[in-house]
């Protein structure tokens, strides 16, 4: 890999973490206890509208825990209680969320309850919050299938289309179930998270380390049948942010599992995703595409991936790679504040530019989003603050 970007020295980072605080403490004022869209729209986040019942601005989707993870972050960054107490806010409609049972047909629950309740905790030990991430816990458990032992993704259990898949982006949802073992002792969740993590591993990394998006089962037999894309270029092709989710998600998972094999996998992801970036180290939408293609970049694929090699730095036991992870993680986020952070925060309420939601879908292309500003944001306190305990 290639450095086309400085080395972030510590002046760089504190002034692009002044740069993201100065922005979220606008959004919080813009957003009072509502909560955005996922992704901007010309730079700016409208209010997240009205869907199945859900009024304008309400919890529903796969993405609010990035807007309360992010708050999380900025209180422990400045100190400042305008954010714990705005954070707080979200966490109490995240257990109503949880209770009413609210939108929760999703494998998404481990990234919402993740950075929402289960953060709470970590930082103030509320009971309430407790509650909440271990009864989102069990809601996750219903969707775990046997004899294939996977969490399905997507839908109804009896949706035909859907039975039996799961996405990459899944790994991501695990760390709520280690938590909630880790909490009652109970080994169901542990279980679930080795054998959905050793199924991924196994089928939906292809032989030459890449990987794919989405990957289904035989419901009945639990039989792997086959690979394909939502939202990436065409079925054979990494989509980035996938690829990013494993970098991430293999490196999560392998705290709870200890298996070697998840921790190769994690570096599988990561050097075939260092390998395809291009030359100012912010990757396309899809890793087909590199230097000339005229093509969006997704920022988003960069952010998540720096928090992965951030977190196999801490974690792989060989100084050499983990050394190799940390240089490859700051030249990333050094790449995304140079090229991804707007030039003024007041131009954007996105603390990074550039990314996509879903290119054949024509969402959110070419604009900020929640989950790359949350994972930039955690990328920055990685480097700015060593020994920061991390929400998943
Ligand atoms: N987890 C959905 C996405 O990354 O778009």
């Amino acid at each position: 890999m290639t450095s086309a970007s400085p080395t972030f020295t510590s002046p760089a980072t504190e002034a692009a973490l002044a740069a993201a605080l100065l922005t979220i403490r606008r959004n919080v004022a813009s957003f009072p206890g509502v909560f955005p869209d996922d992704t901007t729209v010309a730079g700016r986040y409208p209010l997240r509208p009205a869907r199945d019942g859900i009024p304008k601005g309400g919890n529903q989707g796969w993405t609010t825990s990035f807007w309360s993870g992010m708050q999380w972050l900025a209180w422990e960054l400045s100190g400042d209680e305008l954010f714990r107490d705005s954070a707080h806010i979200y966490t109490v409609d995240f257990a109503r969320r949880a209770q009413s049972g609210e939108d929760l047909d999703m494998h998404d629950i481990g990234f919402l309850y993740s950075l929402s309740s289960v953060a709470e905790w970590r930082l103030l030990g509320s009971e309430d919050a407790r509650d909440a991430g271990l009864l989102a816990a069990d809601v996750l458990m219903r969707r775990f299938l046997e004899p294939a032992g996977i969490i399905q993704a997507w839908g109804d259990l009896e949706d035909p289309d859907q039975q039996g898949r799961t996405i990459i982006d899944s790994l991501m949802n695990m760390p709520l179930l280690t938590w909630a073992a880790e909490q009652t002792g109970d080994a169901r969740y542990s279980d679930a998270v080795r054998r959905h993590t050793a199924q991924l591993r196994e089928h939906i990394i292809r032989e030459n380390d890449s990987t794919f998006h989405t990957f289904f089962w035989n419901p009945e037999t639990g039989e792997p049948l086959r690979g394909s894309t939502a939202q990436g270029a065409n079925d054979g092709s990494s989509w980035s942010r996938g690829q990013a989710w494993g970098v991430y998600g293999f490196a999560l998972n392998y705290r709870t599992t200890g298996d070697e094999r998840d921790l190769e996998a994690a570096w599988r992801c990561a050097d075939y995703f260092l390998a395809h970036l291009p030359a100012n180290l912010v990757p396309y939408w899809d890793l087909d595409f590199g230097d000339g293609d005229d093509e969006p970049l997704d920022s988003s694929a960069g952010a998540i991936t720096a928090c992965g090699l951030l977190e196999l730095a801490e974690i792989d036991p060989d100084p050499i790679r983990a050394e190799r992870a940390e240089r490859a993680a700051r030249d990333m986020v050094a790449a995304l504040t140079a090229h991804c952070a707007p030039a003024r925060p007041e131009d954007s309420d996105a603390l990074l530019l550039h990314g996509v939601y879903s290119l054949p879908h024509g969402v959110g292309v070419d604009e900020g989003n929640l989950w790359g500003d949350y994972f930039y944001l955690e990328a920055l306190a990685r480097i700015a603050r060593p020994g920061w305990k991390t929400y998943w």
